[in-house]
C-alpha cells in the first residue's frame, strides 16, 4: 500500500485537497492479513497487494474516473501529476456529520443513505476502494467517495469486491447506532435483502469466518468492539 499525505488547499479561489502519494506502507501486515483471509476462505478480506506511489495515484485516477462515468459522485480531478492530485471538495465525511449530528434519527439517516448510495454503485457493476464511513462525504444530502487509491478487483472478483464495501461499511458505521439496539443490523438486513445471491454470500462466508472473533474483541477497546459490534449487526443480518 503507497503511503498518502494529504492536505486542504485551494483551487481557483474553491476548497480542494492536495493528495501526494508516496512508497511505503503495511507491506508485512498486508501480507499477513492476506494470508489470514485465505486461511479462513474469506475472499472479501483479501486486501489488493502493495502498489507503488506511481500506481496508486494512477489507481486513484481511473476508480475516480469509472465511478463518474457510473454518476457517482467523486472528486473533479483539478490536477493530475505523476505523484500528486489536486481534488474538488465533497464536503465533510460521512464519519464526521454523524459525530456532529445528536439526534439519534438523524445518525440513523445519515448510515441509511450512506448505504444507499453504496447501494447505487453496486447496481451499477461498481466498487469502491475503502468504504469507511470517513470516505465518504456528504453534502446537502448527497453522499460522495473519496480515498480511491486502491482497486480491490485486482485481487478478487466483483461480488467479493461489493461484499467487502458492505462489510468496510457496516465496520465503521456501527459506532454511530451503538445507542439504538439492532438498528444497525435492521438496516443492513434490509439492505442485504436487495443485493445478489453472490454478494450475500460472500458477506455471510465472511462474517461467519471471523465470528469466533466477536467474543474475543468485546472486552478489548473500542476499535476492537466496534468489529465485534458489526460482525454482530451482519450476523444477525446474514441469518
Ligand atoms: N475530495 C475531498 N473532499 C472532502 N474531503 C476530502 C477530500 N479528499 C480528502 N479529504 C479529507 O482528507 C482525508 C484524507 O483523504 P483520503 O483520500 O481519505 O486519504 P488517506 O489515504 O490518507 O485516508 C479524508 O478523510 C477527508 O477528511
Ligand atoms: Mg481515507
Amino acid at each position: 500500500m503507497a503511503r498518502t499525505w494529504v492536505e486542504r488547499t485551494t483551487w481557483q479561489g474553491q476548497p480542494a485537497w492536495r493528495k501526494t502519494y508516496e512508497e511505503g506502507g503495511h507491506r508485512r501486515r498486508i501480507a499477513a492479513l492476506r494470508w489470514l483471509a485465505r486461511r479462513l476462505g474469506a475472499n472479501a478480506l483479501l486486501a489488493p497487494v502493495p502498489l507503488t506511489a506511481e500506481r496508486a495515484c494512477r489507481t486513484e485516477q481511473s476508480m475516480i474516473n469509472r465511478l463518474a462515468a457510473l454518476g457517482a459522485r467523486v472528486p473533479p480531478l483539478l490536477q493530475v501529476g505523476e505523484r500528486e492530485l489536486v481534488l474538488g471538495d465533497l464536503g465533510p465525511t460521512l464519519a464526521m456529520a454523524c459525530r456532529a449530528e445528536r439526534d439519534p434519527a438523524g445518525r440513523q439517516a445519515l448510515v441509511l443513505r450512506g448505504l444507499q448510495a453504496i447501494g447505487d454503485v453496486h447496481a451499477l457493476g461498481g466498487y469502491l476502494s475503502q468504504a469507511f464511513a470517513r470516505n465518504l462525504t456528504v453534502q446537502a444530502g448527497a453522499i460522495g467517495f473519496i480515498d480511491l487509491e486502491e482497486d480491490p478487483a485486482t485481487t478478487m472478483s466483483l461480488a467479493a469486491a461489493q461484499a467487502r464495501d458492505l462489510l468496510f461499511y457496516a465496520h465503521s458505521t456501527a459506532r454511530f447506532l451503538a445507542d439504538q439496539p439492532g438498528a444497525h443490523a435492521a438496516l443492513l438486513r434490509t439492505h442485504l435483502q436487495s443485493v445478489s445471491a453472490v454478494v450475500r454470500e460472500e458477506v455471510a462466508r465472511t462474517a461467519h469466518a471471523l465470528r469466533w472473533l466477536v467474543p474475543l474483541a468485546r472486552p478489548f477497546g473500542e476499535r476492537a468492539r466496534d468489529v465485534a459490534e458489526a460482525l454482530g449487526s451482519l450476523a444477525a443480518a446474514c441469518r
